[in-house]
């Protein structure tokens, strides 16, 4: 994908702030400090358009960025991460939930793993509300250069078997190597032609 436009349209918690829904969007989810500021800054070819941090937890609006004037895209909050004053854990759920079930545009949901861990709960309870709310997940695992490539199918497997979804569904990707966005691009990029075709069926 050539990345002509990228950028920053406005952070919001609540429906009413969300920018208008005029174009097909993108969200990309996932625990704390997994990457996902850092794989938005890979695949829109921008060296700091969204904000990474050493400092886990630090992203707690959603993020609203337009891409070629074609796609909107999502860095929702990260969840998870300990030192968060409990207040903030506590809105993190609504504050997701909303946005997934107020927001038809939503095409999919690039969900982050990391390869070094176990899935938890937070990232079951996400799979769940996707599921349940019928939107699409696109699972990515990030950090692939963290792990040596003799050991990636294994920490693919278990990472599978632990959310429950096919092996096969996942995309390594790594924002350090660069590798992996082409294949997030074409998941994006089907997601977004499936639901113009259900919409033209279905309108
Ligand atoms: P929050 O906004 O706090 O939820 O975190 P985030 O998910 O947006 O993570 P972010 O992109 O800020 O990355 C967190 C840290 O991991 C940063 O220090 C990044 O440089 C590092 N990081 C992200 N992706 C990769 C990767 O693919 N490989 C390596 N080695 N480091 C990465
Ligand atoms: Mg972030």
């Amino acid at each position: 994908m050539h990345v002509k436009s990228a950028e920053f349209i406005k952070s919001a918690t609540a429906p009413s702030h969300y920018p208008e829904a005029l174009l097909p969007e993108i969200a990309f989810a996932g625990r704390s400090n997994v990457g996902k500021s850092s794989l938005l800054n890979v695949i829109l070819q921008r060296k700091n358009l969204v904000r990474t941090s050493s400092t886990p937890g630090r992203t707690q609006l959603l993020n609203f960025f337009c891409v070629n004037s074609s796609i909107s895209m999502v860095d929702l909050p990260g969840y998870g991460f300990a030192k968060v004053p409990l207040s903030v854990k506590r809105q993190w759920g609504p504050m997701i939930l909303t946005y997934l079930q107020n927001r038809p545009a939503l095409c999919a949901v690039v969900m982050l793993f990391d390869i070094r861990r176990t899935p938890r709960a937070e990232d079951l309870q996400l799979l769940d509300w996707l599921e349940e709310c019928g939107i699409m997940t696109i699972p990515v695992i990030t950090k692939a250069d963290k792990v040596k490539r003799s050991q990636h199918k294994e920490s693919v497997a278990s990472i599978a078997s632990a959310t429950g979804l096919p092996a096969a569904a996942f995309t390594l990707f790594s924002a350090l190597k660069r590798s992996g966005a082409e294949d997030v691009w074409e998941l994006i990029e089907t997601a977004i032609t499936d639901r113009n075709m259900a919409l033209d069926a279905h309108p």
